[in-house]
């Protein structure tokens, strides 16, 4: 991944917000961590972690939780530069079905997606219209 040097800085101050949210994942069902930090316009660090439930359906995934923050504290739909997406319990991390359709309609189509786990030699990024292709939106 080729990142330029204000590129690398960002990244790196995502990453941090998203091992600090981690760390605060309410996951006693799965015992799987996920943080997930957001670079706003302004160039402040916004992150939330996973939260579960009981009612497994009713949990809430790290980047719902930061997307749905975000937009709670007076930030625009569409108006964020980065996401980043972190887990301490597997190499690498996807998001799920359910983040991507909320991540279409809250984050710039060409807004960059990092995906990191534990081995940080394999992050990925993609945009997001690429990570949910034919996505539903109302006519
Ligand atoms: N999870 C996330 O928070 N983000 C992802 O990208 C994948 C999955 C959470 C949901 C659940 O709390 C746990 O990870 C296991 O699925």
């Amino acid at each position: 991944m080729e990142l330029s040097p204000t590129q690398q800085q960002q990244f790196d101050r995502l990453l941090a917000g998203a091992q600090q949210a981690a760390a605060h994942a309410y996951c006693p069902h799965s015992r799987f961590a996920v943080g997930a930090a957001l670079l706003t316009a302004e160039g402040e660090v916004l992150a939330g972690c996973n939260v579960e439930n009981a009612s497994y359906g009713l949990t809430n995934c790290a980047e719902r939780t930061a997307l749905f923050s975000a937009i709670a504290a007076g930030h625009r739909p569409g108006s964020f530069q980065a996401l980043l997406v972190y887990t301490p319990n597997a190499a690498q991390i996807t998001p799920c079905g359910a983040c991507r359709q909320v991540m279409l309609e809250l984050l710039a189509a060409d807004c960059p997606v990092f995906c990191v786990g534990n081995d940080p030699v394999r992050v990925r990024q993609w945009r997001v219209d690429e990570l949910l292709p034919g996505a539903f939106t109302l006519p």
